[in-house]
Formats: C-alpha cells, sequence, structure tokens
C-alpha cells in the first residue's frame, strides 16, 4: 500500500511523542477533561460516518479513536509519526476481546501522498493537534484529495488560535506569556526534554489551505466550556462545575464565533469535484 519503506529520517514530532507515547492515556486519554473533550468529538464522528465507511486517520496516537471505530463497523487505516504511539496502538489492539478492523501504520502525515490505496477512503478522520504540528497543510490537502471520493469528508481536530479560557486563566495568573502563546500562531513545546514546533493556524489559513479541493460544511467547538486538559486537578477538586461545563459544552460548541475559541475546533470539510 505505501510505495516505498519509511525512512530512517528521524522525524522531530514523531520523536517528542515517542517521549510521551508510555503516559499519554494516563496523561490526556483517561482524564476527565479528555473523556469530556473526546466525547464530543466521537458525537460528531458518528454523525459523520457510517459502518461499513473505511477511514484513513491520521496522527491516530495510541488508538483511542481507532478502536471506538472499529467498534462501531468502521474499518480504519490509522498512521502516526511516532514508533512509540503506534507500538502502544497495536498493543490494545491485540488486548481487544474480538478481532477489530484496524491497521496501524508508523507514517508521518506529510507522506500521506505515499499511500497508493486498492480503493479510496470513505473520509479522513485527525483527532487533537496532530495538524497543529505540521507548518503547510496547503501539501496536506491536496495529498489527501486524491484519496477520497466527491462529497466524502474530512474531520479534523485543531488546537485554536483563541482559546479564551487559557486566556483568562493564566492573565489571571500574572502569566501574560502563557496567556498569548499561541496567539503568535507559532510556539516551541517541550516533551520530556525534546523540542516540538507547534503552530495554531487561524481559521481563515485552514480554509485557504483546504479550499481548492474541499469546502467547509460544519464547525464545531470542542473544549469551549469544558477547559483544557492542564486544569484537570480543578476539575477533579470541583466535580459539581465541571459536571455543569460539561452540559453547557454541548450548547456552546455550535455557537458562531464562540464556537472557535475553545481550547479545540473540530472542523468538517468535504471534497469538491474537480
Ligand atoms: C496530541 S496527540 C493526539 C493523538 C490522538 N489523535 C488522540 O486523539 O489521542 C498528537 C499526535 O500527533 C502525532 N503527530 C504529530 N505530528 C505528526 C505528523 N507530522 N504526522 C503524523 N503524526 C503526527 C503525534 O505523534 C501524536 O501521536
Amino acid at each position: 500500500m505505501i510505495a516505498s519503506p519509511l525512512s530512517t529520517t528521524v522525524h522531530a514530532a514523531g520523536a517528542a511523542f515517542d517521549r510521551l507515547a508510555p503516559v499519554y492515556d494516563d496523561k490526556f486519554t483517561e482524564t476527565l477533561i479528555g473523556r469530556a473533550q473526546r466525547n464530543s468529538v466521537w458525537k460528531v464522528l458518528l454523525e459523520t460516518f457510517r459502518p461499513g465507511d473505511s477511514i484513513l486517520e491520521l496522527n491516530c496516537g495510541t488508538g483511542e479513536d481507532a478502536l471506538f471505530l472499529a467498534q462501531h463497523g468502521i474499518s480504519v487505516l490509522s498512521c502516526d509519526a511516532s514508533q512509540e504511539m503506534i507500538t502502544h496502538a497495536e498493543q490494545r489492539l491485540k488486548a481487544q476481546p474480538v478481532p477489530l478492523s484496524v491497521v496501524f501504520c508508523h507514517l508521518p502525515t506529510e507522506r500521506i501522498n505515499e499511500f497508493a490505496p486498492a480503493r479510496r477512503f470513505d473520509g479522513v478522520f485527525s483527532n487533537f493537534s496532530g495538524l497543529n504540528c505540521i507548518e503547510d497543510l496547503a501539501p496536506v490537502a491536496a495529498s489527501l484529495a486524491p484519496l477520497v471520493k466527491d462529497g466524502d469528508r474530512l474531520l479534523l481536530c485543531f488546537s485554536t488560535r483563541v482559546c479564551l479560557t487559557e486566556i483568562f486563566y493564566y492573565l489571571a495568573l500574572g502569566q501574560k506569556k502563557k496567556a498569548l502563546r499561541r496567539l503568535s500562531g507559532h510556539t516551541q513545546a517541550t516533551i520530556d526534554g525534546v523540542s516540538l514546533d507547534v503552530y495554531y493556524p487561524s481559521l481563515k489559513q485552514i480554509l485557504r489551505s483546504f479550499s481548492p479541493h474541499f469546502r467547509l460544511s460544519s464547525t464545531t467547538g470542542i473544549g469551549v466550556a469544558v477547559p483544557p486538559s492542564y486544569l484537570e486537578p480543578w476539575a477533579r477538586n470541583h466535580p459539581t462545575a465541571f459536571r455543569l461545563l460539561c452540559r453547557l459544552e454541548s450548547f456552546l460548541a455550535r455557537v458562531p464565533l464562540l464556537r472557535t475559541t475553545g481550547d479545540h475546533v473540530l472542523l468538517c470539510f468535504e471534497k469538491v469535484s474537480q
């Protein structure tokens, strides 16, 4: 299916996430906030794809969404730049009580054009900011276009450029630099001593990158009322307030303007005929 074997060149984001892989599920997937934000994504995911569909998943991490999709009758080919994430995902797949239609593949999104699938996918999915690790999204959009049919959908979840909760939270702590860190569109994060470039494209920039091949069909806020995951200790200490925010989330997630000022935004694109 892939034209050439994966090059031995180290992928910077992949190497950084290799460090996070062993603790990623504890630090995010299994947290109250991680679960709440993912549940919001899953709701849209099941509205977008149907049993019998075959989906390409980008930056799959430890495979949480791939397993969920497969449990709902959707076949998944899931890729990630981190070998450790893929190894972890494969172990989770093997531990499933029933066989699931998932294949995990160590492949960075920048090399997705090397896919030569026997038939086209019914859609593409990317969750929780894997695409924020890529500076130029236009080549990614161009590589995805031939992999799906006209009218098929891409469901892509980005970290936003403006996260109001983050701005207010860090300003309240007097940490102006952290409060405004996303606004420049680029930061350098460090995972366990390994640095990683993270990009925060504006909605306009994302649309421009995808527009030659795809048109935006819906926008859902993720983490608009529910806070970013670093507020997990607060969520655990304030269960009633957190439950209230979870209830507010489904309403705020659809409010124009507000829906793009949460922690993440989930964009649904439709392939246009060319
Ligand atoms: C925050 S994690 C999200 C993982 C998963 N999608 C989830 O929902 O839990 C970001 C993932 O993107 C992957 N990633 C980052 N840059 C990538 C790239 N250029 N190509 C493929 N995967 C990438 C990382 O290895 C990591 O697994």
